[in-house]
């Protein structure tokens, strides 16, 4: 095992994508200093239990659900906003429980998913270029030069609204909001409210028979009052992250206690680069997200390299192809991983593969797009019988317009009606909540696939 940081400029000794410029290095050592003398986010032994769940998940019997965001803001830490992205995502969980049967372990993108990779440095608007946005941890995004600029400063407000988000979100997940009862009464106000109901009533009332059955049988305890959520976000400035490391007291090992999680994006998994080096070091489990380039090589030495003793639940894999491609460039990432003989969380993220533009102009995705994604993800691991661990989502909990279809069949038109993302376009509660349902079908019926199932009773046993 690992278990001394590298220093900062030790990492930038190798190539290191996707960092803002700084104009003022000095200005940047002085927050950087700050920050190294803040409390951690989160406790060491909160990651471990994390990487226990992972881990349940890795063996078919967890199904993890990760969402929120594509880009969170300074402007929307307010408590509807955080509130809203909590309710659809315990709602969607509700869903996932009742059709997986197994536990649906909850991690938000959310609390820290500030910083942006981006595949151009610049932004030309009417013959004027700037820096483009990089996330509120980098710059505004008002197309003004003196927002575009990078500001240090701004790292110390990621750490003051990570903290603000965690403390209510940590508030909201023990002191009521999180009441199973309420939750399904939410969901079934959506089905109700919308074209879906006769497709997903039946589900719903079996919940609501199952939810009072509970009752009735006296389970009316904590289980159902209180839920676990843990936070996450992309790993993208070596500055921000390497200053909330800290050694754990109990075991000497390094943890990254900005989140609970963090993931390696697509444009920063260098095997090589400094990303990397820096995963190898910390100890919270960890995502790393691959896109329709990796080889099946590639990934095998992301994974040898990233978790050389094979550590139940230190690694999930968030694929990201596109539904177009996902089931030819899936099968065999999945059979080369599962080769040497670790169990990752495999888990679909059915947005980044999928996003277009419209004539308008506007950034979207479509809902029929990111069903196909998810269906080619079961599909493939239905074919290896490998289990499909869990899907990671782009989501809000207000009703804006930025994906197109789903049950308001929203259209290219619509989209200007309330396009609010700073980043990439999100689903709605409503398209977030019509997911999860269509991914409860697929888990109804691959139930039987699962690895580990209960033994079943065989006549040709005898
Ligand atoms: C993201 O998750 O917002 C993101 C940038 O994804 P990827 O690294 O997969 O492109
Ligand atoms: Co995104």
């Amino acid at each position: 095992m690992v278990d001394q940081i590298p220093t900062l400029s030790e990492l930038r000794t190798r190539p290191v994508a996707q960092q803002p410029l700084y104009a003022d290095p000095a200005a940047v050592d002085a927050v950087l200093a700050e920050l190294r003398l803040r409390p951690p986010l989160v406790f060491a032994g909160e990651c471990d239990e994390l990487k226990r769940r992972v881990a349940e998940v890795a063996a078919g019997r967890s199904f993890l659900l990760q969402g929120g965001d594509c880009a969170e803001t300074f402007g929307s830490v307010t408590a509807g906003d955080i509130r809203g992205k909590l309710r659809v995502l315990l709602s969607m969980a509700v869903v996932l429980t009742y059709a997986a049967q197994v536990p649906v372990l909850k991690v938000g993108r959310i609390a820290g998913q500030y910083a942006k990779p981006r595949s151009k440095d610049t932004e030309t608007r009417d013959g004027i270029t700037l820096p483009s946005y990089r996330g509120d941890a980098v710059n505004g995004l008002e197309f003004v030069e003196a927002a575009r600029r990078p500001d240090p400063h701004r790292l110390i407000e990621v750490y003051n609204h990570s903290a603000a988000t965690l403390n209510l979100l940590r508030a909201f997940v023990t002191g009521g909001f999180a009441d199973l009862r309420a939750v399904h009464t939410w969901n079934r106000d959506f089905v109700r409210n919308s074209d879906v109901e006769e497709r997903y009533e039946q589900m719903t009332s079996e919940i609501e028979r199952a939810l009072a059955f509970m009752v009735a049988c006296g389970v009316d305890n904590e289980s159902l009052r209180t839920v676990d959520f843990y936070a996450s976000h992309e790993a993208l400035l070596l500055d921000y992250e390497h200053a909330l490391t800290r050694i754990d007291s109990r075991t000497g090992t390094p943890y990254d206690t900005s989140a609970h999680m963090v993931w390696i994006g697509e444009r920063t998994r260098q095997l090589d680069g400094a990303h990397v080096e820096f995963f190898r070091h910390i100890r919270n489990p960890i995502g790393i997200k691959i896109g329709p380039s990796a080889t099946a090589e590639d990934v095998v030495e992301l994974v040898e390299r990233l978790d050389p003793d094979h550590e139940p639940g230190r690694l999930t894999i968030i694929t990201r192809m596109g539904a177009g491609r996902i089931r030819s460039l899936l099968p065999p990432i999945v059979a080369a991983v599962e080769a040497t003989g670790r169990k990752v969380a495999w888990v679909c993220d059915p947005m980044h593969g999928n996003t277009f533009e419209t004539s308008l102009g506007y950034k979207t995705r479509a809902f029929s797009q990111v069903v196909d994604e998810v269906n080619g993800f079961f599909d493939v691991h239905e074919q290896l019988g490998t289990w499909p661990g869990g899907v990671h989502i782009e989501l809000t909990g207000d009703d804006v317009t930025e994906c197109v279809g789903g049950v308001g069949e929203l259209a290219e038109a619509d989209l200007a009606n309330r396009y609010e993302t700073a980043c990439d376009p999100r689903m709605n509660r409503d398209q977030s909540l019509e997911l999860a349902f269509v991914v409860a079908e697929r888990l109804t019926s691959g139930r039987i696939l699962r690895p580990n199932p209960v033994q079943e009773f065989q006549p040709e046993d005898f």
